[in-house]
C-alpha cells in the first residue's frame, strides 16, 4: 500500500515536472514560444484539482520517505537506492526559492508568471543559475531512477531501452539549453534590470520603493509583473507571507528530516534492547538479527550480499527465500507480498526477504543466488526475468514408460531422438522457442519478441506442425513401432516471468508463473480427454481463431480456483482462422 501509494505520487510529480521541462527545452526556439507554450501548460497546472494533487502528492511523497527513513533499521542499501534517497531530500531545499518566486509570490499577488521575468530573476540572482541548474539535474536523476527501477521488469521498457536512455538524456538537456538560452539573451538586452524585465511598478503610492527585481531565492522583491496594481498594504502582507513562507519551511523540513533521523535513533536503540532472533543460512552460516527488522535488512547489515533487484519494494520476489524452520511462527504475507509471491506460483514455505519481519529463529535458504545477477544481467530477460505476455506450449510423447519397458535402451534413444529432431524442427518453423526439456516431451515459448497475437498463432501453427510431423515419424518408422507414437500438447497464453534460468554452465530462457502451470495442466489433461490438442479459450481467442464450430468446454484445473474454458481438438489440422 505504501509502496503503491509513493509510486502513484511519484507518477502525479512527474506528469508536472516532465512538462515543465519541456517546455524550458522551447526556449531553444523563442522566448516568445516559450511564454506562449507556458501559458497553455498553466491552464492545466492551475486548475484548483491539478494544485491538489500536486502539492497533495508532493507533502506525501515527502512523508513516506521520512517514513521509510524512520522505519528502516540499516542505513546499508544499494547505491542506486541509496543516491535516490540522498536526491529526493535535496529537492526541497532547492526547490523552495523556485516555488516562492515562480509560483506564490504570483498567486498572493494575482498575477501569472512569465518565463522573462522568472528566468531573469534568476540570471540576476547570486548563485541563481546554478542552483537552478542543480535543481532541474537533481529532480531528473531522482526522477529517472524510481522510474527506472519500476519499469524495468516490464518487457516494453526492454525493448525500447536505448530510446529510454535518449529520451532520459535528451530531455534535462534541453530544457537546460533552453533556460541558458534565454537566460543569455535577456542578459545582452539587459539595461537596467527593471527596465529589462519590463517591469512596472505597480503599488499605487508614489513613495513606495521602484520595482527592483527578484531576490536571491527567485522570489519578487520589490518588482511586479507588468500589469499588476498592488496597493502598498498588499505589499506588506505579500512580504509578510513569504518572508515567513521563506523561513519557516527550511525549519520545518530540516526540523522533520531531524525528529525522523532521533525517533528512528531511539527505536533502533529501543529495539537493541529486545530479544535477537537468530536467521541460519545454507553452508552453516548465521546471523543474530533483532526483532522486527525485515530478513533483507538483517542480511544487509550482515554484509550479506542477496538479490534485491528492485531494491525491497516487493515488486520483483528476487530476494525470496525458502523457510526450511521457523515457518510456523511468522507473521502471514501482507497485501504486497501475498501478491508478488501469488504471482511467481510461490510454495506456502517461500517468503519475501524484504517484507519479511523477524519475530522468531529461522532458517532459510536464499532461491536466488546473488553473484548470478551479474553474469546474467544483460542477457534477455536476465535472471530476475521480465514479467511478458506469451503463449506456451507443451507437448508430451505419450507411452514413453511402456516404449522404454518394451525396447533395447538404443532403440528408445534412436526413437527418442528422432521425435526432438522433427519436434525442433517445428519449433524453427513457426518461431518457437524451446524453453524446458523433460525426458519425453518439451516446453516451447511464442511470442518472445512482443507479438502476443501472432505468438498465439504460432504456437497453434507450432503444434499442427508437430503433429503433421508426427504422422511423419510414425509412417517412417511403421515396422518399428509396435502401435504409432502418440502425444498430448496443451497451450495457454498469458503473463508469465521470462528470464535466463537454470545452472550458470548452462542457463536457458525459459518462463515461470501460472501461464506456464496453466499449459503443463492442459497438456496432461489430453490424455483423459482423449485428443491430442487442448487449448485454452484465451489462447484461441488471442490467436483469432474461429470459435463456432470448435468443441468448448469448462475444466477445474489443479491450482486454480475457477474453471478455465478450454478448447477440445480432436483434428488439429483442421483448425482455421
Ligand atoms: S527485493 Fe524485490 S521483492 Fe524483495
Amino acid at each position: 500500500m505504501l509502496q503503491q501509494t509513493r509510486l502513484y505520487t511519484g507518477l502525479i510529480i512527474a506528469a508536472f515536472v516532465i512538462p515543465h521541462l519541456l517546455n524550458h527545452s522551447v526556449g531553444l526556439i523563442s522566448l516568445t514560444w516559450m511564454e506562449a507554450a507556458l501559458e497553455y501548460f498553466i491552464g492545466f497546472w492551475h486548475h484548483p484539482v491539478a494544485t491538489l494533487m500536486l502539492y497533495g502528492s508532493v507533502l506525501t511523497h515527502f512523508l513516506l520517505a521520512l517514513w521509510s527513513l524512520y522505519h528502516r533499521t540499516t542505513l546499508r542499501m544499494p547505491f542506486w537506492q541509496l543516491s535516490q534517497l540522498v536526491l529526493g531530500l535535496s529537492i526541497p531545499p532547492l526547490i523552495l526559492a523556485h516555488v516562492i518566486g515562480a509560483r506564490l509570490s504570483h498567486e498572493l499577488l494575482g498575477t501569472t508568471a512569465t518565463y522573462e521575468a522568472t528566468v531573469q530573476a534568476i540570471w540576476n540572482s547570486e548563485y541563481g543559475v546554478l542552483r537552478q541548474t542543480s535543481l532541474v539535474l537533481v529532480v531528473w536523476i531522482h526522477l529517472m531512477l524510481g522510474l527506472h527501477y519500476w519499469l524495468r521488469l516490464k518487457p516494453d521498457y526492454r525493448r525500447w531501452i536505448a530510446f529510454w536512455q535518449l529520451l532520459a538524456t535528451l530531455v534535462p538537456l534541453l530544457a537546460l539549453m533552453g533556460f541558458y538560452r534565454v537566460g543569455l539573451t535577456l542578459a545582452d538586452q539587459a539595461v537596467e534590470p527593471a527596465a529589462a524585465s519590463g517591469y512596472e511598478t505597480g503599488i499605487d503610492d508614489s513613495t513606495s520603493p521602484a520595482a527592483g527585481g527578484y531576490d536571491d531565492y527567485g522570489g519578487y522583491e520589490d518588482g511586479y509583473p507588468s500589469g499588476a496594481v498592488v496597493s502598498k498594504s498588499t505589499k506588506t502582507e505579500v512580504d509578510q507571507t513569504l518572508d515567513w513562507v521563506r523561513n519557516t519551511m527550511p525549519l520545518v523540513f530540516w526540523g522533520s528530516l531531524t525528529l525522523t533521523l532521533v525517533l528512528r535513533g531511539a527505536r533502533l536503540g529501543w529495539s537493541a534492547r529486545r530479544a535477537r532472533v537468530r536467521v541460519r543460512l545454507p553452508a552453516q552460516n548465521q546471523l543474530r538479527a533483532r526483532q522486527g527488522q525485515t530478513l533483507l535488512e538483517a542480511l544487509r547489515e550482515a554484509g550479506i550480499e542477496h538479490s534485491s533487484v528492485c531494491g525491497g519494494r516487493g515488486r520483483c520476489t528476487t530476494c525470496r527465500v525458502r523457510i526450511m524452520e521457523g515457518l510456523d511462527q511468522l507473521p502471514p504475507a501482507d497485501d504486497t507480498e501475498r501478491q508478488a509471491l501469488e504471482g511467481v506460483q510461490a510454495d506456502d514455505d517461500v517468503r519475501l526477504a524484504c517484507q519479511l519481519r523477524l519475530t522468531s529463529d529461522l532458517s532459510v535458504v536464499p532461491l536466488i543466488p546473488y553473484q548470478q545477477r551479474f553474469s546474467y544481467l544483460r542477457k534477455p530477460g536476465g535472471v530476475e526475468g521480465i514479467e511478458q505476455q506469451v503463449t506456451v506450449l507443451f507437448i508430451d510423447l505419450r507411452g514413453s514408460t511402456a516404449l522404454a519397458e518394451a525396447r533395447l535402451p538404443y532403440d528408445v534413444v534412436f526413437i527418442l531422438n528422432q521425435f526432438f529432431a522433427e519436434m525442433a524442427s517445428a519449433l524453427e518453423e513457426t518461431d518457437g522457442h524451446y524453453a524446458q526439456f523433460n525426458g519425453d516431451g518439451l516446453m516451447a515459448l511464442y511470442g518472445l519478441d512482443g507479438d502476443f497475437e501472432q505468438g498465439a498463432r504460432q504456437a497453434i501453427r507450432g503444434a499442427q506442425r508437430m503433429l503433421h510431423r508426427l504422422d511423419g515419424i510414425n509412417q517412417r518408422l511403421e515396422k518399428e513401432l509396435q502401435q504409432p507414437l502418440r502425444v498430448g500438447i496443451g497451450i495457454h497464453s498469458g503473463e508469465a516471468i521470462v528470464g535466463t534460468m537454470g545452472p550458470p554452465s548452462a542457463p536457458i530462457r525459459s518462463a515461470l508463473g501460472d501461464t506456464v502451470n496453466t499449459a503443463a495442466r492442459l497438456e496432461g489433461q489430453t490424455k483423459h480427454l482423449g485428443v491430442p490438442l487442448l487449448l485454452s479459450r484465451h489462447s484461441a481467442e488471442v490467436a483469432g481463431l474461429a470459435l463456432e464450430t470448435l468443441e468448448q468446454r469448462q475444466l477445474p484445473l489443479r491450482g486454480r480456483d475457477q474453471l478455465l474454458d478450454v478448447i477440445l481438438v480432436k483434428e488439429p489440422a483442421k483448425l482455421a482462422w
